[in-house]
């Protein structure tokens, strides 16, 4: 039986990845930040031992707090994830971990592959790409970095989640129209982490980076206006702005779309539409 271990287990992807295991009746040990945490590399060291697979969740998530406090965020995101790598080589366990699209500068006009040129905008991006040269360089063989983007789930605070909340307080909702990205619903990343897994183990997928977002794109106007639509809602109360009109400490790359040729080479599907993946997550149902 594989033995599967989540770090990060209380996060928005974490819970989801621990559900999609458990139906499917895997053996996994659910590791939240109260259980693990991963800038103790000793504790990591004997969380990992045993398991077949690790799928490292765990993460500084705070994009604009990483802007003014980057050394704690590479401290989880960089060194925090060089020790899960390390713990993986030591065991000779799978590790899939969970990177980003910011790791990419976001001013490119056509989808990022995953062999693209890295360059973050801002600290919560080398940050995590700190991380990913650690899984590189620890794991060159049993190493899978999947690259997600604009996640929501049901389990925790996120844009979608949010556009509901204030669709039930405000008549009209101002959404920037001028960043393009791939909506990603946690549980669908979820389920396609345990494919990779399984793949990996299999020896059916070779290691290295992977794109886990949704096919298409579009703006976070775009997405609310789905949002509306799918819960029965007027779109036309969403209205499109700027983002120079929210400005915030850590800057947002403007071009988040990845490409997802590489899923072909461990003999997977890519993540469907972003269209298609909202309807099917159904998340006025959450609120
Ligand atoms: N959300 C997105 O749109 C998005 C986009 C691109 C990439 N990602 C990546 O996707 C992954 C999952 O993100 P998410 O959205 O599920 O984030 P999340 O809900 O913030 O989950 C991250 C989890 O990591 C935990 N954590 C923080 N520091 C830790 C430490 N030192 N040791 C162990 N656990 C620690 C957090 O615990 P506390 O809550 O107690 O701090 C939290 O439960 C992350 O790698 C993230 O970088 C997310």
């Amino acid at each position: 039986m594989t033995r599967w271990l989540v770090t990060g287990a209380g996060g928005m992807l974490g819970r989801d990845l621990v559900s999609v295991l458990s139906a499917a009746g895997e053996a996994v040990t659910p590791a939240g930040r109260g259980d693990l945490d991963v800038t103790d590399a000793p504790a990591v060291k004997a969380a990992v031992a045993g398991h077949d697979v690790v799928v490292n969740a765990a993460a500084w998530t705070d994009v604009d707090g990483a802007e003014t406090d980057e050394a704690a965020a590479t401290a989880v995101n960089g060194t925090g994830t060089r020790h899960v790598a390390a713990a993986c080589a030591d065991a000779g366990a799978r590790l899939l971990h969970v990177s980003t699209d910011y790791v990419f500068p976001g001013d490119a006009a056509d989808p990022y592959l995953e062999d693209a040129p890295t360059d973050p905008v801002n600290g919560y991006g080398r940050s995590k790409l700190a991380g990913e040269e650690a899984v590189r360089a620890l794991l060159p063989d049993t190493g899978y970095v999947v690259r997600t983007a604009w996640l929501y789930g049901e389990h925790g605070r996120n844009f979608v989640t949010t556009v509901l909340l204030l669709a039930a307080t405000r008549d009209t909702v101002d959404v920037v129209d001028d960043q393009r990205g791939q909506p990603t619903w946690s549980r669908a990343l979820a389920a396609q982490l345990v494919l990779l897994g399984r793949a990996a183990l299999a020896g059916a997928a070779p290691a290295g980076a992977y794109h886990g977002t949704a096919g298409g794109e579009t703006t976070w106007y775009g997405l609310a206006r789905a949002v509306f639509a799918d819960a029965g809602l007027d779109p036309a109360r969403v209205r499109p702005t700027t983002s120079d009109r929210f400005v915030r400490p850590a800057r947002r790359p403007a071009f988040s779309v990845l490409g997802h040729g590489r899923w072909t080479a461990a003999g997977l599907a890519p993540l469907p539409d972003w269209r298609t993946m909202l309807t099917s997550a159904r998340p006025h149902t959450w609120i």
